[in-house]
């Protein structure tokens, strides 16, 4: 298959390049573009055969359910058999956004987009680009991250196309997005609502509108013999060909550890990565540095995550070592992307 490259400029008038996508997405083909979260690997949420699509492309488990992306309320009602009133009121203040709601689906959704559950995720982005090329594509999008199965969510069109160029027809070159890790999943068809992935919107945020919201205990505790209740937080994710460890504690004494470690790593003839921020990277002494952020603004941080992990990657690196993070706002999201890259090997000084 010939993959197509088309870079959009948001200054200019893109309407060729959307009309095209649309066209794509219409006969069932694949079109990968930008959301504010992560790239999107979109398909004809309502057309089974080009929902499959989606799963031979990137590798995926035919288990794990894929998300419709739509842009207005309306469509909404058209795939899910009830709208709870908590629900309305979510999407009122969070959405057009980084959040996905998982909610009963009606009996036009296949069980193709649903890995053959009864319900279904909907997500209504705010990026511009995604909401047009959503409309131009028929309004009802399904689209997993735009990654091979098992590597880093993609955060530009470059690393979509490392991953898929001859296994999509088209895609939608944005830019770099904004947010860098995927959205919040909050599940709307349990009492009280339940929080299966952790993002940008948190706990707090959707309490201040709803009042008492849960989260999954598989994500609080990763030892935990229940199986994660979002079907695609099981899976080994985000990791990279690296053993990475995360190192948490006092800041001082965590970049004098990851000093250590680095040095009898590189003595050894190991190629050592390692993840430091503005605060920080000037103390590292051995080992690929990388500044992932600051941690004054964690957002700066959840944008540079898997962009690292693919760069560690290509750089062939045997060993990373990475700080810890706060766990406020988005740091829970950060936080629980990095244990999932790092196998959960993380490493508590005192
Ligand atoms: O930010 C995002 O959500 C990005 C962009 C492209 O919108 N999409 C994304 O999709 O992260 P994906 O497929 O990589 O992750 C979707 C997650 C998976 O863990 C999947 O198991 C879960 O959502 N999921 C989908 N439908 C579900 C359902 N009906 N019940 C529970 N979990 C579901
Ligand atoms: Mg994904």
């Amino acid at each position: 298959m010939k993959t197509i490259l088309e870079k959009i400029d948001k200054n200019q008038n893109n309407t060729d390049i959307i009309r095209e996508a649309g066209r794509i997405l219409k006969e069932g083909g694949l079109v990968a573009f930008p959301t504010e979260t992560v790239y999107g690997l979109g398909a004809d949420a309502l057309n089974e055969d080009a929902a499959k699509k989606i799963y031979a492309a990137k590798g995926r488990p035919s288990d794990n359910p894929l998300i419709i992306h739509i842009t207005n309320m309306k469509a909404l009602e058209k795939i899910v058999s009830e709208v709870p009133e908590k629900a309305v009121k979510v999407a009122e203040k969070y959405w057009p956004g980084p959040l996905t709601m998982i909610f009963n689906k009606s009996d036009i959704v296949p069980y193709g987009t649903t890995g053959g559950l009864d319900t279904v995720a909907v997500r209504m982005p705010v990026d511009a680009i995604a909401r047009e090329v959503i409309d131009a594509g028929g309004g009802y999008i399904a689209a997993p991250s735009a990654n091979t199965s098992g590597r880093p969510s993609p955060t530009t069109a470059q690393h979509v196309a490392e991953d898929l160029t001859g296994r999509v027809d088209m895609i939608v070159d944005g830019g770099a997005v904004e947010i860098g890790v995927e959205s919040t999943i909050l599940d709307m068809t349990v009492e009280p609502p339940m929080i299966l992935r952790p993002g940008a919107i948190t706990k707090e945020m959707f309490e201040e509108v709803i009042g008492e919201v849960t989260i999954d205990r598989t994500l609080i505790r990763p030892d935990s013999r229940q199986v994660p209740k979002a079907p695609g937080m099981k899976y080994r994710h985000y990791a990279p060909k690296a053993d990475l460890t995360i190192i948490e504690g006092p800041l001082e004494k965590v970049t004098a550890e990851i000093n250590k470690r680095a040095k009898e790593k590189s003595r050894a003839g190991y190629k050592v990565g390692i993840i430091g921020t503005e605060e920080t990277v000037a103390e590292y002494k051995a080992g690929d540095v990388k500044c992932i952020g600051t941690r004054a603004d964690e957002s700066t941080i959840a944008a540079n995550l898997f962009g690292i992990l693919r760069e560690f990657d290509d750089d062939q690196v045997d060993y990373i070592y990475s700080e810890s993070f706060d766990t406020a706002g988005i740091g829970s999201a950060i936080m629980n992307r990095l244990l999932k890259a790092a196998g959960h090997h993380i490493e508590k000084l005192v």
